[in-house]
């Protein structure tokens, strides 16, 4: 057997060895990404929610209907997802052998049929048109091209879902069932951001989720779901809610406050800024009310607890970076910057949004 020598330069085995696990783990994080879609495609929340107590492995061959050759697999694929928080693994009970499984709070954000779902979150990410453009980031790096998403698929992300019907479905499904569990938290602890408004348009509001929750908090309230025509034409609105189709780039409608969520991230700075102008074109000044309403990641590397949303919210970044052109995350200081330069004189930013926070901008 051949020596090899530990020098100083690589350092003690055990930091070489934890340097090549640390590696390793990085290299892997896809293993649980595609373990997790697995589970949502093959229905495994919902088989063992509808179960009605923990389920054992032998069970949830049964009820999926595959070869029992297959048992070993299925475990396997459990034990992963049990490490990863979806589910818990426990013994069936002191003498049996058999492990069984239940759901944990992340997996009930699988279920089909609760009012707050990610499943469509976790299509949308996993979707092989979405997570091409990564494959092709090296490649994007050394041409021209003005996106990564453009390098892999020869168009931009906002003309693909606008051709691809199952693809618009998945993305506009995804970002309704986010805005339908923002929406609750915003009216439970935040509601006092829309006091006081009488008018609102949802600026990129898609399929109208956030502001149907706001329309029915407020009955008062006028609220108008403004996106492109594409994908407001043909819904139907209630009696304060209209949907309007247009380009935010053009012309905003008129009203109290506007609402971006999850749309400055999209832009790049010049564009950001040209959408903000544009919104404050639409809002009276703040004496009379006027305010815009951002929900939008701000990084804030001074937070005490930052780390456990640090990650996610830097995958987020690297998320529009794939998919669009200057599109980014932007720290509390890049967000004051667009204000500025936007025209506006008085910001709020409140980070009670688990990964985003509100921000209220005052002109
Ligand atoms: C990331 S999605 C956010 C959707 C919604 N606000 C939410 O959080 O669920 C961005 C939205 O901006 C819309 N959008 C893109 N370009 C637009 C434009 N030029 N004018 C108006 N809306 C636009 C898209 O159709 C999409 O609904």
């Amino acid at each position: 057997m051949e020596m090899v020598m530990i020098n100083e330069e690589s350092g003690s085995s055990c930091e070489l060895l934890q340097a090549q696990a640390h590696l390793y783990n990085c290299t892997f994080n896809y293993i649980n990404s595609i373990a997790l879609k697995c589970a949502v495609q093959l229905g495994i929340p919902d088989i063992i929610h509808n179960h009605g107590q923990p389920m054992t492995i032998s069970q949830l061959v049964t009820a999926l209907n595959i070869l029992p050759n297959k048992a070993d697999s299925l475990q396997r694929l459990m034990r992963i997802l049990a490490h990863s928080g979806f589910f818990v693994q426990q013994k069936a009970s002191k003498d049996e052998q058999e492990e069984e499984y239940t759901l944990t709070p992340a997996s009930k954000l699988l279920l089909k049929d609760k009012p707050f779902k990610a499943a469509p979150f976790v299509h949308l990410i996993l979707d092989p048109i979405i997570s091409a453009p990564f494959h092709f980031m090296s490649t994007w790096f050394q041409n021209d091209d003005p996106t990564v998403f453009e390098t892999a698929h020869g168009k931009t992300f906002w003309d693909c879902i606008a051709q691809q019907p199952k693809l618009k479905n998945v993305f506009y499904d995804a970002m309704s069932t986010d805005s339908q569990l923002i929406s609750s938290v915003v009216m439970k602890d935040c509601k006092g951001v829309f006091q006081g408004l009488n008018s609102l348009v949802d600026v990129g509001g898609g399929k109208g989720a956030m502001a149907k929750a706001i329309a029915s908090a407020f009955p008062h309230m006028k609220c108008i779901v403004f996106d492109l025509p594409h994908v407001v034409d043909n819904l139907q609105g209630t009696e304060n809610l209209e949907f309007l189709g247009g380009d935010m780039f053009e012309a905003i409608p008129s009203a109290d406050a506007i609402l971006l969520k999850w749309i400055i991230h999209d832009w790049g700075n010049e564009e950001s800024v040209k959408i903000l102008k544009r919104c404050k074109e639409a809002i009276p000044s703040r004496e009379k009310g006027g305010k815009v309403i951002i929900i939008d990641i701000a990084i804030d590397e001074l937070k005490e607890d930052k780390e456990t949303i640090l990650e996610t919210q830097l995958c987020f970044d690297m998320l529009m970076m794939g998919l669009f052109n200057t599109a980014k995350e932007r720290s509390v200081d890049e967000w004051k910057k667009l204000f500025v330069e936007a025209g506006f004189t008085n910001y709020k930013i409140t980070p009670i949004l688990g990964l985003r926070s509100i921000i209220e901008l005052y002109p």
